[in-house]
C-alpha cells in the first residue's frame, strides 16, 4: 500500500456544475486521486447552513487546503465567502490560540472566462489574477497558511473548442499527486504569478 505523506482537502464551489466544462472534469479528477478529499460545498450546503464543527475538523485533518472555483465577479462564488466568514473563527484560525492552519500550504484552482492578456495592468480587467486574489492571500497570511499562487485556466469558455482542457487537467492531476506525495517544491512555487508556470522548462517563456 502507498504511504501518502499529505492529506489534501479540496473545497469545491460551483453553483451550476451540470453546465460546467472545466470544473466538473477537474472535480472528477480530484475524486480519483487517493489522498485527496474533495467537498462539493454547493451540494453539501444547498441552503448555506455550513456546519462549522465539521468544516473545522476537516481542516485539522488535512495538510494542504485548496479552493477550487470558477472566477465570479473577480472573486469566489459566494458560498466560499460564507465558508470563510463562518469557519475561520477567532481562536481557531487566528488570534492567540488560533493556530489550526499554521504551516499548511493553501492555493486556489480557478477557471476564468477572461483571457490571460485581459488580466494585466494595461489589459481589459486592469489587474493580474494574483492582485485580484489578494484578500485570499492576506487571509492566508493572517491564519498562517502558506499561500501559493493560483492554478488558472483563462479563456475557460472557449477552452473546450480550443482543446486546452486536457493539458490543464494534466497539470491539476500532477499538482494534486505532487502535493499528496510531498513532492511539490513549495518554496520554488511561491513567487510565481500562477502555478501553471511551475511545469515550464527554464527555456520556456511564461504566458
Ligand atoms: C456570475 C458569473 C460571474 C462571472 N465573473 C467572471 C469574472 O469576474 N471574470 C472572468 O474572467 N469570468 C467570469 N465569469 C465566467 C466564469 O469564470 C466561467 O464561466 C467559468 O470559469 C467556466 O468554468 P466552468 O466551465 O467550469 O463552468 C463569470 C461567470 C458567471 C456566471
Amino acid at each position: 500500500m502507498v504511504n501518502h505523506k499529505n492529506k489534501v482537502l479540496v473545497l469545491y464551489a460551483h453553483p451550476s456544475p451540470r453546465r460546467s466544462e472545466v470544473n466538473t472534469p477537474m472535480y472528477q479528477d480530484a475524486c480519483d486521486i487517493e489522498g485527496v478529499t474533495i467537498i462539493d460545498l454547493y451540494a453539501e450546503y444547498p441552503t448555506y447552513h455550513i456546519n462549522i464543527d465539521i468544516e473545522q475538523q476537516r481542516l485539522l485533518e488535512h495538510d494542504v487546503i485548496i479552493f477550487q472555483f470558477p472566477l465570479y465577479w473577480y472573486s469566489t462564488p459566494s458560498i466560499l465567502k460564507e465558508w470563510q466568514d463562518l469557519v475561520l473563527e477567532y481562536g481557531f484560525a487566528y488570534g492567540q490560540e488560533g493556530t489550526a492552519l499554521v504551516g499548511k500550504p493553501f492555493l486556489c484552482a480557478i477557471s476564468a472566462g477572461g483571457k490571460a492578456e485581459a488580466y494585466q495592468t494595461d489589459g481589459y480587467n486592469h489587474f493580474t489574477i494574483r492582485e485580484l486574489l489578494q484578500p485570499l492571500e492576506q487571509m492566508a497570511n493572517l491564519t498562517g497558511l502558506i499561500y501559493l499562487p493560483p492554478l488558472v485556466l483563462f479563456g475557460s469558455r472557449t477552452a473546450k473548442e480550443e482543446d486546452r482542457i486536457g493539458e490543464h487537467r494534466r497539470q491539476w492531476q500532477s499538482l494534486l499527486r505532487a502535493l499528496v506525495n510531498d513532492e511539490f517544491d513549495v518554496q520554488a512555487a511561491r513567487p510565481l504569478e500562477k502555478l501553471n508556470h511551475y511545469w515550464l522548462n527554464d527555456s520556456e517563456q511564461p504566458l
